[in-house]
């Protein structure tokens, strides 16, 4: 695939500033909500799985620490360079593009966390990335995607807020276009402007729910929180779905 250095997501999340932006997301959420799905998925021990991507690993690590062998990939080197200080013997981390072959048939379960779909300039390259993470899994393997609460955050639209964080003020404008939420992001830091981009598809439940008939895959279950709450489509956060390969 042809390398387009216009793509938001390739300079946003390698940068330094997108980790201070989310700082809050940090190991501890990363442990608590594995515990909650761990307790629900029926995993073989020493089970193979994938965390893709993996940002620098949060998921990865604390899955390797119970006992599983573990892969994780993710398109930004910076971030894989920091995750492979945790590397060991049953954890591996690769810089890879999910929009190529990840795999066949390798996987009992794979993790796509905290709002990992959706960047592409084109809609059906999530059902490639879909159908990709498929590819990978086991025969009844599980998929786990946490995306955000489309009906929600475009009820609680809010188009401008400012964030402080470790002493730079992120000024954040939002607009949508289309199906998209676009985030502008404005700070100065070290004496220099700053302005990047995100610039996500607005997933809809259903629109899921296509790809996923489309992809093979079976919905165990959906839940609407990192504590695995029902999920309630105009208060829930997250959408979460535990699917499986058929
Ligand atoms: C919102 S972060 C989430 C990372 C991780 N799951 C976590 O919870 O910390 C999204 C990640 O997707 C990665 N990414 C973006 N496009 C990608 C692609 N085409 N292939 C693989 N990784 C990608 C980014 O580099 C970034 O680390």
């Amino acid at each position: 695939m042809e390398k387009d250095t216009e793509e938001w997501f390739r300079n946003w999340f390698d940068s330094p500033y997108y980790h201070l932006l989310y700082k809050h997301r940090d190991e501890d959420e990363a442990r608590s909500f594995l515990d909650h799905l761990l307790a629900n998925l029926h995993l073989p021990e020493n089970a193979d799985l994938l965390d893709i991507p993996c940002g620098r690993g949060r998921h990865a690590i604390y899955l390797e620490s119970k006992g599983f062998r573990v892969r994780g990939m993710d398109l930004s080197p910076a971030n894989i360079r920091v995750a492979e200080a945790f590397a060991s013997k049953n954890l591996q981390f690769y810089v890879h593009d999910m929009r190529q072959h990840i795999g066949s048939n390798m996987y009992h379960g794979i993790f796509n966390l905290f709002t990992s779909l959706g960047y592409f300039k084109w809609a059906h390259e999530n059902l490639m990335v879909l159908k990709n993470m498929v590819a990978a899994l086991k025969t009844d393997g599980y998929l786990v995607i946490d995306f955000f609460n489309a009906e929600k955050l475009s009820n609680d639209f809010q188009p401008q807020t400012t964030r402080e964080v470790d002493g730079i003020t992120f000024h954040i404008q939002r607009r949508k276009k289309g199906q998209r939420m676009i985030k502008d992001i404005r700070f100065t830091a070290n004496n220099r402007n700053f302005h990047y981009e995100e610039n996500v598809l607005m997933i809809s439940k259903a629109q899921f729910e296509s790809w996923f008939a489309a992809a093979n895959l079976h919905i165990d279950a959906v839940y609407g929180s990192y504590d695995l709450q029902t999920f309630m489509p105009e208060s829930s956060e997250r959408l979460i779905f535990i699917l499986r390969k058929k």
